[in-house]
């Protein structure tokens, strides 16, 4: 049985920033003139709209990050300047050097916290809560903002149907904190990586083998690549493996869960996962139908949405759950 931590860490507020514009499916066989429809991406994937970042307006990863973590801090009743330390999870930074949290860090005025960046795809909120966790578990921290978010738009291929209708943009931010009671406590963690997926889901150029060039960006390789099928079927298996993992190591079953908060990628893998864990869908937060897949920012936003329509109770068992490019998979066990 797991032993009590000494210093309690819980989430204690969360908050979130979604860009103004709302894309409705209609922009991509319609503006666009893809070759795709209603029915198919509705049926195939459960997004009805995505949000995209007016970048240009000032809607970027680090500001979206700002303004959910600002909320976060209000209400929380935690003042910028108590914050030890910032970690955002985001595969769309604002730019390649400087860590997006050390922006958001200056955005807030957190000005006694260190701040850094995490590359974990769609999983990055989860292992970032692991970090926070420990760290205000192990004393080194007593307040640690943990963020997702992305501006998926800046690496979206819009003449891939495959990939540029599921993705969407936005920012989500959990306050984890030391505290004797109250809040969600975050109890245990499961997370895997396998680098063998990397192929299968991923950025080829950009980075130091493939730096950005003429022939880079004539060939298309600063967007997303994936292989839509096969990473379909490494999520549904890795997915419900995991929290069945987590459950086991914890004593637990499917049964005592109130909420499951999974990443965001498809309305059907969420659905398979429920199928294999029976977890029926009253007890799955979704919010892919408004969102789309925000990567690193489906679960902390989700979580904030699920608990402003009141759907977490005191004494509750959460669980989220997240895969992603690297492969990279996680999954989180939490109690109100
Ligand atoms: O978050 C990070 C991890 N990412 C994921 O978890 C994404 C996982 N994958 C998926 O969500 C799904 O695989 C997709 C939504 C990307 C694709 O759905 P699918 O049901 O796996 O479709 P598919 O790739 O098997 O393609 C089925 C058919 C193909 O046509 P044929 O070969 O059967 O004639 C595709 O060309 O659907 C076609 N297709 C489309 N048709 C209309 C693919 N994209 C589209 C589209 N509109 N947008």
């Amino acid at each position: 049985m797991r032993r009590a931590p000494l210093i309690r860490a819980a989430i204690t507020a969360t908050g979130r920033y979604m860009p103004r514009r709302a894309v409705p499916n209609s922009h991509f066989y319609g503006e666009l003139g893809l070759d795709t429809n209603e029915e198919w991406i509705r049926s195939r994937t459960g997004v009805v709209e995505r949000r995209i970042a007016d970048v240009a307006g000032g809607e970027t990863t680090a500001s979206m990050s700002a303004w959910a973590a600002q909320q976060c801090l209000q209400r929380a009743g935690v003042a910028p300047e108590d914050v030890d330390g910032i970690v955002v999870a985001t595969i769309t930074p604002d730019q390649g050097v400087t860590a997006t949290a050390c922006i958001v860090q200056e955005l807030i005025g957190a000005t006694n916290a260190w701040a850094f960046d995490l590359v974990a795809a769609c999983s990055g909120y989860v292992f970032g809560l692991s970090q926070a966790t420990a760290m205000v578990r192990a004393g080194m921290a007593r307040r640690v903002l943990v963020i997702g978010a992305e501006t998926m738009s800046s690496i979206l291929d819009y003449t891939d149907r495959d990939t540029c209708i599921i993705f969407g943009d936005g920012a989500g931010c959990s306050l984890v904190e030391a505290v004797d009671e109250g809040g969600l406590e975050v109890l245990d963690f499961a997370m895997h990586a396998a680098g063998a997926g990397a192929t299968l889901l991923n950025v080829p150029a950009g980075g130091s083998v493939r730096p950005a060039s003429h022939d880079t960006v004539d060939e298309r390789l600063h967007f997303v690549k994936q292989d839509g099928r096969a990473v379909f079927k490494h999520a549904v298996t890795r997915i419900s493996q995991v929290i069945t993992e987590l459950l086991d190591k914890n004593g637990l079953t499917a049964d005592d869960v109130a909420l499951v908060v999974p990443h965001q990628a498809n309305i059907r893998i969420i659905e398979a996962c429920g199928r294999r864990l029976k977890v029926d869908m009253g007890r799955i937060a979704v919010s892919v139908d408004r969102w789309a897949n925000t990567t690193a920012a489906t679960i902390p936003t989700t979580l904030d949405l699920a608990l402003e329509e009141g759907r977490i109770k005191p004494g509750d068992l959460v669980v989220f759950a997240a895969f992603g490019a690297g492969f990279t998979w996680g999954s989180a066990l939490l109690r109100a």
